[in-house]
């Protein structure tokens, strides 16, 4: 598995994406779920948006939030560590999902920003990890990107953020590759303050596919909840 988060790490939270249609959808069906005692399993928890939007809706389910990419982790384990009720019902996993020994049981599953990192023979081991273990009309909520063919983006403005005395202007560059792959690439420009200014470049590959797409994998049924965000049912 390749680690494309690490190298932008710092700056990953300056995106804004906390509080985006997404999450907000996906607090709103969160609080309204019944998990039945199982715990709830956070695929790519980053730095640690999903898994604290989880623990904020569903009081007391146990989290187990899966993270491989070291310094994402970092990150999700200082927020987890710092507050006693997080440390208590947050279990960090390192190894990528497909990897992993799960319990027999899952309330369900939060897979943001994550899916299309995985090609569609790492997804078919996911899925057959993951069907068994989902009760009837538990959910697998996805937040996946827009985009369900390899093509050209133009340059979209990604961030722009100030912290202190530094500025952070990020822009997100699309290329087609071979098969089903988009190769993302975010730029960072840092300046301001008493230190040279940065330009520092990230690419990572991700495979174009749609809610649609996952409900064939799966045989699931399937419900958008925004642009880029579903929920698919066992
Ligand atoms: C875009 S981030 C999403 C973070 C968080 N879910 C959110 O929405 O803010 C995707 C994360 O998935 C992780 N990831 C990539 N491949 C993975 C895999 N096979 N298993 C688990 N996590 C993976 C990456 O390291 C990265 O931190």
């Amino acid at each position: 598995m390749s680690d494309y988060y690490s190298p932008v790490a710092e700056f990953y939270d300056l995106v804004a994406r906390a509080h985006g249609e997404g999450e907000l959808k996906l607090r709103e069906r969160l609080r309204a779920l019944d998990p039945a005692g199982a715990p709830i399993l956070d695929i790519g928890a980053g730095t640690g948006r999903t898994t604290l939007a989880v623990a904020e809706t569903v009081p007391d389910v146990e989290i187990l939030a899966v993270e491989p990419a070291p310094a994402m982790r970092a990150v999700l384990m200082h927020m987890v560590a710092r507050d006693p009720d997080l440390a208590r019902r947050v279990t960090v996993l390192a190894e990528p999902v497909e990897d992993l020994t799960l319990p027999e049981r899952l309330g369900a599953v939060i897979a943001y920003g994550v899916l299309g990192h995985l090609d569609l023979d790492a997804r078919q081991k996911l899925w057959r990890i993951l069907l068994p273990r989902l009760s009837r009309g538990a959910p697998i909520f996805v937040e996946l990107l827009p985009i369900e063919k390899p093509m050209r983006l133009p340059t979209l403005p990604l961030a722009n953020a100030t912290i202190g005395r530094r500025s952070y202007i990020a822009t997100l560059d699309g290329e087609p590759g071979e098969g089903d792959i988009i190769r993302l690439t975010s730029t960072w420009v840092v300046s301001g303050g008493p230190s040279s200014g940065q330009t520092i470049r990230n690419t990572s590959i991700w495979h174009t596919f749609g809610l649609d797409d996952l409900a064939q994998e799966t045989g699931l049924r399937t419900e958008r909840l925004s642009q880029q965000a579903g929920v698919l049912y066992a």
